[in-house]
C-alpha cells in the first residue's frame, strides 16, 4: 500500500481495530503501524494470551500503538474509540463454534449487538470512515447439498466447477450454528449500512487463516492449535474422520487484503468477498497433520470423536473476486507458511533462561544469566 495514497495516508488520525490483540487484528495493527499509521487497539483482552500480542505491539511501535481495554458491548466507550478515527478494521468477536453453542445469547450480544454498536458509530460521526468486517465462510452453512466422494484422505467435490474454483459468493446464505447466525446477521448490517446509509463498508468473508501470534486452541485456530499440540509431544483430536478440506490462508496474505479493502474502499463498498487459501491451498486435516509430522521428525498422536456441529465436508474459498479487485498477491504456499509459523511456535514457546533458571536451578549454556 502506498504511503502517498490520500484516501489512506498516515495523517496523525487513529485506524481503530477493534480486537486488535487478537491474532488477525494484531497482524493488522502491526502492519498499520509499520506503514507510519497511529493505531487505537480497542479488545477486551477476553481471549486467553492475546495480552502477549498487546504488549508486543506495544515494544515495537511505542506510543504509535494506543489501547483501550473495553468490550465492544459497551456501546459509549466504542463511540468514543470511534470518534476520531479514520478508518475501522472490526475483528472483535465471539470466534468460536463450540462457544456460541455453550452461550448463544453472550455470542449474539458480541457479534451482533456489538457490530452495530461499532456500526453506529460510525454512522453517527458521519464523516465517511471506512468498516472493514471480518466475516466467515460458516454463513454459508454446512454445503449439505454439494455431492463429495473420498478421494485418498481428502472430500472432493463431484462438481467440477466447485472442485476447480470452491466455492464463490453467490453461493446462498444458509447460517448454521449460532456463530454462523451472528456473523451471518452482523456480515448482512454491515452490508445493509452501505445500502441504507451510504457508508463505507464491506466484508470479507473468510477461511481459515492461520500464522505469526495465533493463540490457537481446540475451539479456534486450528492450524496453530494442532501445531502446538504436536510440538509438545500431546494427541490431537480430530472430530469427524479427519478427511474434510479446508483453504488455509497465511495471515500476511489476509493482511494485504484487508489493507488494499481499505485503499480501494469507494470501489468495492457494499460488496462482500470470500478470503481463503483457494484450491491451491487446500488441505485435509490428514494432510496438515502429515506434513506436521514430517516437520517435527515424528507421528502425532490422533483421537477421534464425533463430527462437530454445523462442520463443513468441504470449504475452499472461489478467491477470484477479491483478487480481482484488490490485485492481491499469490498467498503464501500452504506447506511454506505452516513450517515458518512451525518455527515461530517453537521459539515463542520455548521457555526463557530465566524460567529454566528458576525451574531448575541450571543456566542454559550460551544464556546471559
Ligand atoms: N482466524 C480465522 O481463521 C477466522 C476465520 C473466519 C473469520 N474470522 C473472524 O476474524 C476475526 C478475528 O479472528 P481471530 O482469529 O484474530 O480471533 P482472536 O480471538 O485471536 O481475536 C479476537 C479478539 O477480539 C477480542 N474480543 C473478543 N470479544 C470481545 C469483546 N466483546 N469486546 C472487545 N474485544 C473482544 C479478543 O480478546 C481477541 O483479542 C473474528 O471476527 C473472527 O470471527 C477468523
Amino acid at each position: 500500500m502506498s504511503r502517498e495514497d490520500p484516501a489512506v495516508r498516515a495523517d496523525g488520525r487513529p485506524v481503530l481495530v477493534t480486537g486488535g490483540a487478537g491474532f488477525i487484528g494484531c497482524n493488522i495493527a502491526n502492519r498499520l503501524a509499520e506503514l507510519g499509521h497511529d493505531v487505537l487497539v480497542y479488545d477486551a483482552l477476553s481471549r486467553p494470551g492475546v495480552e502477549r500480542n498487546l504488549a508486543w505491539l506495544k515494544e515495537r511501535h511505542g506510543e504509535q500503538v494506543q489501547s483501550v481495554i473495553a468490550d465492544i458491548r459497551d456501546e459509549d466507550s466504542l463511540a468514543r474509540a470511534a470518534r476520531d478515527s479514520k478508518a475501522v478494521f472490526h475483528m472483535a468477536a465471539q470466534v468460536a463454534v463450540t462457544t456460541s453453542m455453550v452461550d448463544p445469547r453472550e455470542d449474539f450480544e458480541i457479534n451482533i449487538r456489538g457490530t452495530l454498536n461499532l456500526l453506529d458509530a460510525v454512522r453517527l460521526k458521519n464523516d465517511g470512515t471506512p468498516v472493514i468486517f471480518a466475516s466467515t465462510n460458516k454463513v454459508y452453512g454446512d454445503l449439505g447439498d454439494i455431492d463429495f466422494r473420498l478421494e485418498g484422505s481428502r472430500y472432493v467435490p463431484s462438481d467440477a466447477a466447485v472442485a476447480e474454483a470452491g466455492i464463490g459468493e453467490t453461493r446462498p446464505l444458509d447460517f448454521h450454528t449460532p456463530y454462523g447466525c451472528s456473523k451471518g446477521a452482523a456480515d448482512q448490517y454491515v452490508l445493509d449500512y452501505a445500502r441504507s446509509f451510504d457508508m463505507r463498508t464491506a466484508v470479507v468473508r473468510m477461511s481459515c487463516i492461520y500464522g505469526m501470534r495465533q493463540m490457537g486452541t481446540e475451539d479456534q485456530g486450528w492450524v496453530a492449535h494442532f501445531l502446538i499440540r504436536a510440538l509438545e509431544g500431546k494427541p490431537i483430536t480430530l472430530y469427524g474422520d479427519g478427511c474434510q478440506v479446508r483453504d488455509i490462508l497465511d495471515v500476511s496474505n489476509a493482511v494485504d487484503a484487508y489493507l488494499k479493502a481499505w485503499e480501494r474502499i469507494d470501489a468495492i463498498k457494499g460488496r462482500a468477498f470470500n478470503l481463503g487459501g483457494g484450491p491451491e491451498n487446500a488441505v485435509s486435516l490428514r494432510e496438515l497433520l502429515a506434513h506436521i509430522s514430517s516437520l517435527i521428525g515424528r507421528e502425532v498422536a490422533v483421537d477421534y470423536s464425533d463430527w462437530r456441529a454445523g462442520d463443513q465436508r468441504y470449504f475452499v474459498a472461489d478467491t477470484r473476486a477479491i483478487r480481482a479487485a484488490l490485485d492481491l498477491a499469490p498467498a503464501v504456499p500452504w506447506k511454506q507458511g505452516v513450517a515458518l509459523l512451525a518455527e515461530w511456535l517453537r521459539e515463542s514457546r520455548a521457555p526463557t533462561p530465566e524460567f529454566l533458571k528458576a525451574a531448575t536451578g541450571i543456566v542454559p549454556a550460551g544464556a546471559v544469566s
